[in-house]
């Protein structure tokens, strides 16, 4: 049988190097491998040296145009799917905007395989919101994304922006190429064999202008110890991230089944949502993020100056995720979350029954005080929380107070008996 081409896209990052190893394992996992080298990444790979290992010429800007082949983008007909190994912020933007002004991008606008794209940044340049845009904007175009992960990165900072491990990045390819021999428009988020969870997680930034936002304090602990609870036991996890502050740790063994794509304001994320659930059948949802009901009427895209005495700032509704997803009815178990401070049981099974969820997990604020004696504990920074689980009717389930770690581990434990 004939093997499959792999077109190993390589660019100007310091995980650049990773590439040999990556390109060998490819090799052993009976594809064939050609590699393209960026000018920007030459400076952190030699081309020489992918010749040793794959007994290749290799491709780049410096012979494109001596190149003897019958079209500047043969290459790109010869493959079967495209890799974009290190995927710089600087690629990503080049190949969102269609620019051919350099051999990658020529080539991946002439592939009509999969493109799996496996960035790697710091992580400000990785949440950047035009880097996001990007990203969205490819994977509307298609391309699907692995990783970047968290963790470790080159400059000794710790955060999103690692490139994904090579077991990860062969694993998609695996079952990409065996799933289909070209991707259509879509998410990159094909249903996989496991079980498939969506959580939404963080606190939504509506700008006024691009100085300033509505949020709210929300950190993004309880979202993602309800991820990590899920991933161990061996859930694959969609994560739609806003804002947050809390370490987004995942253990290395779990990469693989955990995709994150990175929101920023409450109306981005319910588009989001609607998207995900129609290409991925979803078994259950955890909406975690705190999702602001106002934006700005007309946000500024120059920083608002100060001018007279006051002003006054016409909101408008956003979206509601929760709400949108309920009547969807294409999650089977829908777990909303809402924080009261008040006649909390009812107010939460009110809030089951309009959104159509299958249980609200209640933060209960006022008993997270009256039981601390505390001033005022807010559940939304803290380590802990004092959870139930209410259904539309009948008993609602006391988690009890715990690190949010744990209550995760109750919560995700008795949800999924019932799935
Ligand atoms: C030492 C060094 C390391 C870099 N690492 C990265 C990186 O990891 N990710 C990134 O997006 N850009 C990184 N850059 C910037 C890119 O090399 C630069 O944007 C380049 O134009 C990318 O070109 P390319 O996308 O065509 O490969 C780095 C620059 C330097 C000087």
């Amino acid at each position: 049988m004939q093997k499959k081409k792999i077109l190993l896209g390589v660019c100007g990052s310091v995980s650049a190097y990773k590439a040999y190893n990556f390109s060998r394992q490819l090799v052993k996992s009976g594809y064939e491998v050609e590699v393209l080298l960026t000018r920007a990444a030459l400076n952190f790979v030699r081309p020489e040296t992918f010749q040793a290992i794959l007994g290749s010429k290799v491709l780049s800007d410096e012979e494109w145009y001596a190149d003897t082949k019958e079209s500047h983008v043969d290459d790109a007909y010869e493959a079967q799917a495209m890799v974009i190994f290190g995927a710089t912020a600087a690629t990503l933007s080049r190949m969102a905007s269609g620019h051919s002004d350099n051999r990658l991008g020529a080539t991946y606008l002439s592939v009509r395989g999969p493109v799996l794209i496996a960035p790697a940044m710091e992580s400000r340049m990785w949440k950047h919101p035009s880097t996001q845009r990007n990203v969205t904007q490819l994977r509307d175009d298609g391309c699907l994304f692995v990783g970047p992960i968290s963790g470790d990165l080159a400059s000794g900072r710790k955060g999103v922006g690692r490139l994904a491990r090579d077991e990860t990045i062969l694993k998609v390819i695996r079952t990409t190429l065996k799933a289909r021999q070209s991707l259509p428009k879509s998410h990159g988020l094909k249903s996989l064999p496991e079980r498939h969870a969506l959580v939404t997680l963080g606190a939504t930034r509506e700008y006024l202008d691009p100085a300033r936002f509505l949020s709210n304090p929300s950190s993004g602990k309880m979202g993602f110890a309800i991820i990590n609870a899920l991933l161990r036991k061996g859930w694959y996890v969609t994560a739609l991230c806003a804002h947050t502050t809390a370490e987004a740790l995942v253990p290395e063994e779990h990469d693989a089944q955990l995709r994150t794509l990175y929101v920023q304001d409450a109306d981005t994320l319910a588009a989001l949502c609607e998207q995900v659930i129609v290409e991925t059948q979803f078994d259950l949802a955890f909406c975690v993020a705190a999702v602001s009901d106002f934006t700005p009427v007309n946000a500024s895209t120059e920083k608002i100056k100060k001018k007279g005495e006051g002003m006054s700032l016409a909101l408008k509704r956003t979206r509601d995720t929760l709400s949108l997803l309920g009547a969807s009815q294409r999650i089977p178990n829908l777990i909303g979350f809402a924080a009261e401070s008040e006649n909390y049981i009812s107010n939460a099974r009110r809030k089951c029954i309009a959104k159509g969820c299958t249980w609200v997990a209640l933060n209960a604020i006022a008993a997270l005080e009256n039981e601390s004696g505390d001033e005022h504990e807010s559940a939304f920074e803290s380590d802990e929380n004092r959870l139930w689980l209410v259904p539309p009717q009948g008993q609602a389930i006391d988690l009890g107070r715990d690190l949010k770690k744990k209550l995760a581990e109750r919560l995700v434990e008795r949800v999924v008996r019932k799935t």
